[in-house]
Order: structure tokens, then sequence, then C-alpha cells
């Protein structure tokens, strides 16, 4: 946000910059959401159940049984303003002062502040490029103790791109099977945007015995690109979803109703742009990642979902770097904003030719600090 702003007054101030910084989406929300959202809007709009229109509830109900292949109840599925909502109200119905929160790294900014914020201790576990930026069943197993109350796993990854694998999965479950009142929470909010149809499976596909601690998140931001309608989703058990709906309640009643009849179209309309945005979201990595493996300064691994490059430096610091660059016409991200100094994340939510000059700028811009 804050490189976002930045990149912002250079622009206003008449300077030509290249803004990767952006997590959205560059596309439009499906026209048939928008049309059914200016209908609603000229009806009488009154307060919605806090936990969603049914509509909705049963609609994403849906949807995860026709792309995940898994069947939840209506009392099962919880709607807030967005998977940081969700997520949020979860981490504060359930967290007491001092309980553990595992979150891998490089991770999304929010976790470990909403941690924090609920009075809890957010634990991070550090996951290398060398293992794909995923977390290890061993790494996991020496982060839990006796306080570990929630274990965050989030894929494809923000910022990484990474991705899990059935056996990588499989082999978390196992750990998590030892360490019984560990909830899960699996952040499945870029499912859509992942390269490679076998990789992903939601941990709850894998271990459905660990069915009754996992809070699966969703929404239409990253997949529908309508982050600003604030409409997303949790799927778990009848009495985490109760706790979510509660705070849901005392804070903001529930999303706009409006957006949620957008949602319901969303859902329910033709899915083809799915594809085809994972598609061209392809294009843009394969172009971007083509410029910086040219660099003998970046070490760039191949993500396997959502829309990031999350190339590590071999010169400079991260923060620095990130300057010098927004200097030189490009706004970054640096790593350590995610838990992960060394490393930039440049957004490919735009078109080829503007990410093609932003990957140029990097590589002339880190040649000329190492001369
Ligand atoms: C990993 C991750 N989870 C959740 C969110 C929030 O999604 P929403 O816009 O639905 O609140 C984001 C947004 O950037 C994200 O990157």
């Amino acid at each position: 946000m804050e490189m976002a702003r930045r990149a912002a007054e250079y622009r206003a101030a008449g300077r030509r910059i290249i803004d990767l910084t952006l997590g959205e989406p560059d596309f439009a929300p499906p026209a048939h959401a928008v049309a059914a959202a200016q209908q609603a809007a000229v009806r009488p709009m009154v307060y919605t159940p806090a936990n969603g229109i049914p509509e909705l509830r049963r609609a994403a109900r849906r949807a995860l049984q026709r792309d995940r292949a898994l069947r939840y109840s209506d009392a099962e599925v919880a709607v807030g303003c967005g998977a940081k909502q969700v997520i949020f109200n979860a981490f504060f119905a359930t967290l007491r002062r001092g309980d553990e929160v595992i979150i891998p790294a490089p991770y999304w900014a929010s976790y470990p502040d909403m941690v924090r914020l609920c009075g809890a201790v957010p634990v991070i576990v550090p996951c290398s490029a060398e293992s794909g930026f995923r977390l290890s069943p061993d790494a996991l197993e020496a982060a839990v103790t006796e306080r570990t109350r929630w274990v965050v796993l989030n894929a494809p990854r923000n910022p990484s791109g990474a991705t899990y694998s059935h056996d990588a999965l499989a082999g978390l479950a196992e750990v998590l099977r030892c360490h019984p009142s560990a909830l899960i929470l699996s952040d499945e909010i870029y499912a859509h945007i992942r390269y490679h149809a076998k990789d992903y499976n939601s941990i709850a596909q894998v271990a459905p015995d660990l069915r009754e601690r996992i809070l699966l998140v969703d929404g239409v931001s990253k997949a529908y690109a309508m982050t600003g309608w604030r409409v997303g989703w949790g799927f778990g058990p009848t009495e985490l979803i109760r706790g979510i709906t509660a705070v849901q309640t005392h804070n903001c009643t529930q999303t706009s109703a409006v957006s949620q009849i957008a949602a319901v179209v969303a859902l329910q309309g033709p899915q083809d742009l799915l594809a085809e945005r994972r598609e061209t979201y392809r294009r843009r990595r394969d172009a971007g990642l083509a410029i910086l493996k040219r660099s003998r300064h970046l070490d760039t691994v191949e993500p396997d979902g959502a829309f990031y490059l999350f190339p590590r430096l071999a010169v400079g610091a991260d923060v620095a770097v990130a300057d010098a660059l927004l200097e030189a016409g490009c706004a970054t991200v640096p790593g350590s904003a995610f838990g992960a100094p060394g490393h930039l994340r440049l957004s490919f939510a735009t078109d080829i030719a503007t990410l093609e000059e932003g990957c140029r700028i990097i590589v002339a811009t880190l040649d000329g600090i190492s001369a």
C-alpha cells in the first residue's frame, strides 16, 4: 500500500512510473454480475443475515462442490466483507492472549497483524526459495507448541505463488493429526489462478478426517476481479461459523447486500472467464520471467499460482533496491513486507507491455547497482 501510494505521488508530480505493486486483478468484473448489482441497487436494500443471504451461501457451497468436490451444509458457511474479514473474525472469535498462530513466511502481510490485534503471537516459520517457499512437515512439527491455536496454510501463496501437491499436504496433515487442538486456516483466495491443474489440493480434500478443524476461505476478489465489492466466505465446523457470525454481527452486521447479489451471479454465471484469465496471467508470468532470468542479480522461482513474481536479490538490500527502482521508474514491494527480506514482489496483474518495461528497468537498475 505504501509503495503504491508513493508511486501515485511520483505520478502526480509528472513522473512516468510502472506500477508493479498491485495485489488486485486488472480485469473488469463479469458484466452479468455488474448488471445484477445495477438492478438490485434501485430496489430497497435492507439488512441481510449477518452470515450472508441464503442464495450466496448456497451458490458458494455449490461452487466449492463443483470446483473442489467438497460438500458443506448451510450452517457451515459464513459470508463476510472479503476473505480478509472472515479470517479476522475467525481469529477474533477463537484467539486468547498468548495463543500462538503458525504463519509460514513469506506471508500475506495481514496475517501477523491480525493475530497481534487479537492479542495472540504470530510464530513465523521461514520457507526458503530452495524449498519452493513451501512449509515442510518437519518445519511445522518444530514450530507447534501446546499454545498453537491456528496453523495458516495459503495456496496459491501470496507473495511467492507457491502451491502444495497432494503429497505435500498429506505430509502436513500427518503432523496436524498429532496436534488436535490446532485449527487450520486454508486460505484459497487464489484457487482459480494456478498454472498446474494437478498441483493444487485443499487440505480439506486431502485430509477429510481433519474437516472439523479446517476453515476454508475463498471469495470473489481475485477469481472474478471483484476486490472492491468486498465479498468473501469461509467454510468450517458449525461452532466456528457461529463464532465468526457473532463477531460479524457486532462489527459491521453484514457485507453490502448489492455486492452479495452480484457475487451470486458471478458464481452462477458462465465460468469460462476463469480459464481465459488464467491463461492471460500465465502468458504474463512467462514474459516477465523471461526478462528477469537474464539478470545474474536475480534468482526467480517460477510461481505455480497467483499473479506475483518473487525474485531473490543477489545485490543490495530489498528496501533500498525498491527505493532505487522507484527512482528509476518502477514501483515494486520489498520482500521485508512479507517476512522475506532480500526479495522483491512484482505483480503481473498488468498488461504484458507494462510488465516487460518494468522488468527491463529492474534488470538495468540492478546492473547499475552492482557496477
Ligand atoms: C492471501 C490473501 N488472502 C486474502 C486476501 C484478501 O482477500 P479479500 O479481498 O477477499 O479480502 C488477499 C488479498 O490480497 C490475499 O492475498
